[in-house]
């Protein structure tokens, strides 16, 4: 008989794990908050940032907490002399060729590695380096821009496009001080089999990968931003997402960009298509159209009430069918609409107007 009884000790309390249970996994179901840059939990752990050391009894060097899965009697410290001195180090070096101007990190997206850098105090006094990698131009595509000085080669979004999106559209290249993130022949993303999907952007612990659209309208800090849930319109999946709107500030709320919601909280895991990511700049446009316009006798559009606009609709439903039999006519609805409003438009066609002839183009 087997005597394992899959316990380990975390910071000095026993706690049950089960097979494949990685120590980050297990640390966080109880509670216990290690630090991490290159983990995301839909990604196979790289080890690679080496953030989320911690010791383990009987080891010699530290373990990645992301990348070691816990065995029967561990012993495991998450806090200690020994790794406070470490992740300072750690941090500090890292920061010793990034940006020494943060400004930007309170406009652009927050910054991980800053943010972690003040949590543990670590030195940031240490000499600058100019990173050899800075300074590829601008890819020519409208959405996406990587700023290579500020990239830890954490790898998040590499795996992310290759292990989420199956895309493979970028990928670690040249080595050593040069290692960089590249398409294929650094060509640009619009000549990669990249989708511009924008998860390699919500994955970037530093704001390597950042947005090209310009916050619009947008004095605040992007840490003032708020957050409003709501569902993607553009097909019937019905992703989760974030609209990110402008604080008052006495000028109306303008919505600046669109994020994902976390992995694990909604159905989408955490990710976005180039529509509900990119496509949002429609919300504020001048020609969004606001009120059901109906053509008069003078051949123009004129602005009408929807009792107006649906009393017009179905006369000219009726008379094309009086006129021409119920198959003259078909109905396609939007891919937007919901599962009830693509019942109640087949309902419209077979049972109002006698006809098969009825789409919708997601198919739903
Ligand atoms: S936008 Fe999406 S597909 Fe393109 S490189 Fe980034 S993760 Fe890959
Ligand atoms: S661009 Fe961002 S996510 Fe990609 S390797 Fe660099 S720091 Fe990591
Ligand atoms: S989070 Fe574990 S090594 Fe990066």
């Amino acid at each position: 008989m087997s005597d394992k009884t899959n316990k380990i000790t975390l910071n000095g309390q026993e706690v049950p794990f089960e097979e494949g249970d990685t120590i980050l996994e297990l640390a966080e179901k109880h509670g216990v908050s290690i630090p991490t840059l290159c983990h995301d939990p839909r990604l196979k752990p790289a080890g690679a940032c080496r953030t989320c050391l911690v010791e383990i009894d009987g080891w010699r060097r530290m373990a990645p907490s992301c990348a070691t899965q816990a065995t029967d009697g561990m012993n495991i410290t998450t806090e200690s002399p020994r790794i406070d001195r470490h992740r300072k180090t750690l941090l500090a070096l890292y920061l010793t060729d990034h940006p020494k101007d943060h400004s930007d990190c309170e406009t652009g997206a927050p910054c991980e590695l800053h943010d972690m850098a003040t949590a543990v105090e670590a030195p940031t006094d240490w000499p600058h380096m100019e990173p050899v990698r800075a300074g590829r131009p601008n890819d020519a595509n409208r959405f996406i821009q990587f700023l290579e000085d500020k990239c830890i080669l954490c790898a998040r979004c590499t795996r992310y496009c290759d292990e989420v999106e199956a895309v493979s559209a970028i990928s670690l290249a040249q080595r050593g001080a040069h290692t960089t993130i590249s398409t294929v022949d650094e060509r640009s993303l619009l000549d990669s089999s990249c989708e511009m999907c924008g998860g390699c952007i919500d994955v970037c612990p530093t704001g390597a990968m950042t947005e090209k659209m310009p916050l619009v309208a947008n004095d605040a800090p992007e840490r003032q931003l708020s957050k409003v849930r709501t569902t993607c319109n553009y097909c019937g999946v019905g992703c989760q997402m974030d609209l990110n709107v402008t604080p008052a500030n006495g000028k109306p709320a303008h919505v600046v960009k669109v994020t994902s919601p976390p992995p694990g909280t909604t159905t989408n895991d955490g990710n976005l298509c180039v529509k509900g990511r990119f496509a949002y700049d429609f919300i504020h446009h001048e020609d969004r159209l606001k009120t059901p316009l109906v053509r008069g006798d003078d051949g123009l559009l004129h602005e009408a009430t929807w009792e107006e606009a649906l009393r017009v609709a179905a006369a000219g439903l009726r008379k094309v069918q009086a006129e021409h039999g119920s198959d003259s006519l078909g109905f396609v609805s939007s891919s937007r609409c919901t599962v009830e409003e693509n019942y109640l438009v087949q309902k419209l066609s077979r049972a109002v107007f006698g006809t098969n002839n009825v789409h919708q183009c997601a198919a739903t």
